[in-house]
């Protein structure tokens, strides 16, 4: 301990709690996004997201729920900014929806009861002392542009960029962390392509993945440029979000320690390879295997879209900070033996399978366990990855029912622990937002799995709030911080 405590003032860090070291303008902050919290879901002129449709017209949610109502959000403001006041929190992360202030998708018809609402939820939470970090896209685009092909659209890079100037040109005077896009390797994978069974699974599983890569890094990258040139004079940070589950090999054997560097590379290089290193491209290791099993599969050309070096020079530092969701581990190994390669896929291209150890303390979801030490990895791995780029985490939480949720108390307890020792050692970590504020509507889950650090009563119409175990002992928690801090 007392070493530690010699450590970090060396550091200049200047905080010691227990165990717990965070730097003294650290920002503590909880999560949510639209189409997860606010239902209202065609109210005031709001049109059909692709999610809407996605519950409205299939079969792919496990109870059948859809977002139409959810938290309700959309009428409840007051009391979302109560629960983030009593938790004690320095900042609110939220996303927008694009169907809500660009009804038909692109920027000629602005909704005005779109932008009232932002609005008053943006002035409301200054007003309360708490800081927003707005993410433009949190998965919810209009149907009417899913039409259109969706992010497998070119043309998706200008709709894009010219939704985000809205955003900047209607409350960048107030916000002042922005987001682009939230995890796009989850919805370049998801099931939003699935629902055209007739694409065929070629054009489902090994193109449109990696069209709507080289398609959201461009529009990310335009973003970043009409911020930065039009609206300098906000003088706020912009980022993006990208999902980094860690992951260990399964077996010292050369080919699983190699396996998980390619899941890594595969999962989170393809984004942050083009805009956190030097390249400006998507890394190496991606292009070359993509390009030769496409050879393999008697593609004409890769199945990786190029970027021109006109795309490169644009997208290569293009992010103040870098937004990191992280929830949980796995183990790697090899499954190069055990897949077709002449069937295409980017599954088949990852070529990995992915365990547990059943030791983890698992939650209410099948994929998330806690194992507090893969944050910290993770984190390692991010500075070594991005020359120690500013991070901040902009999720991180466990699944779990109860009220008293013991099991969601020590994954905080533990991963915090971990978030501060690689603060310690040396990792630029900015933020810290817990996901989530509230119960929500957890995508292809519907409301059967809960993230809430407080619970909500779906059942009831007023959709009351109730602190959980986890919320009191998160609000002592920064509570203890921020009195060290003074
Ligand atoms: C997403 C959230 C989601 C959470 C838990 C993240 O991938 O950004 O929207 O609710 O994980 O599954």
């Amino acid at each position: 301990m007392w070493a530690k405590i010699i450590f970090v003032s060396i550091f200049g860090i200047s905080q010691v709690l227990g165990a717990y070291v965070f730097p003294k303008d650290f920002i503590f902050g909880a999560a949510t996004a639209s189409f997860q919290i606010e239902g209202a879901w065609n109210e005031s002129g709001k049109s059909e997201s692709c999610w809407d449709h996605i519950a409205h017209y299939t079969n792919e949610i496990d109870d059948h729920s859809n977002g139409d109502v959810a938290c309700d959000s959309y009428h409840k403001l007051d009391e979302d900014i109560k629960v983030l006041k009593e938790l004690g929190v320095d900042s609110y992360r939220f996303s927008i929806s694009w169907p809500r202030i660009l009804p038909e998708g692109f920027s000629n018809k602005v909704n005005p009861d779109g932008i009232r609402y932002y609005n008053e939820l943006i002035d409301k939470l200054l007003a309360n002392d708490i800081t927003p970090l707005v993410t433009i896209y949190h998965w919810d685009h209009p149907q009417s542009l899913q039409l259109l092909g969706g992010w497998t659209n070119p043309r998706m890079v200008e709709y894009f960029a010219d939704y985000a100037r809205v955003a900047f040109e209607h409350f960048g005077d107030r916000v002042k962390q922005w987001a682009t896009f939230n995890e796009p390797q989850q919805f370049c994978r998801e099931k939003i392509w699935g629902e055209a069974p007739s694409l065929g699974s070629v054009a489902l599983d090994a193109v449109a993945p990696y069209l709507c890569a080289h398609t959201l890094i461009r529009a990310h990258a335009k973003a970043y440029h009409i911020y930065k040139n039009e609206f300098a004079n906000q003088k706020g940070k912009l980022g993006i979000v990208l999902n980094l589950p860690w992951t260990e090999p399964l077996t010292n054997t050369t080919k699983d320690i190699v396996a998980t560097n390619r899941d890594l590379e595969f999962q989170f290089g393809i984004y942050a390879h083009p805009i956190f290193t030097k390249d400006g491209d998507f890394p190496k290791l991606v292009k070359e295997r993509v390009a030769n099993l496409s050879k393999l599969q008697s593609f004409k050309k890769s199945r990786l879209p190029e970027f021109t070096e006109e795309d490169v020079k644009e997208i290569r530092g293009t992010a103040d900070f870098l937004g990191i969701n992280h929830y949980s581990t796995s183990l790697t190994s090899d499954a190069s033996d055990e897949i077709d390669l002449f069937t295409p896929s980017i599954n088949n291209d990852r070529a990995v399978k992915s365990t547990i150890d059943p030791s983890w303390p698992a939650s209410e979801i099948f994929w998330l366990y806690d194992v507090p030490w893969g944050l910290y990895k993770a984190l390692m791995y991010v500075k070594n990855y991005t020359n120690n780029h500013p991070v901040y985490i902009t999720e991180n939480g466990f699944c779990e029912e109860a009220i008293d949720d013991q099991g969601r108390v020590h994954y905080y307890q533990g991963y915090l622990q971990s978030l501060s020792d690689a603060i310690s050692d040396g990792a630029n970590i900015v933020a810290y937002y817990a996901w989530s504020l509230l119960d929500n509507f957890e995508w292809h889950r519907g409301y059967t799995k809960r993230f809430g650090l407080y619970h909500v009563n779906f059942t009831d119409p007023s959709r009351p709030r109730t602190a959980r175990s986890s919320a009191k002992w998160l609000k002592n928690f920064i509570h203890d911080v921020k009195s060290n801090n003074l």
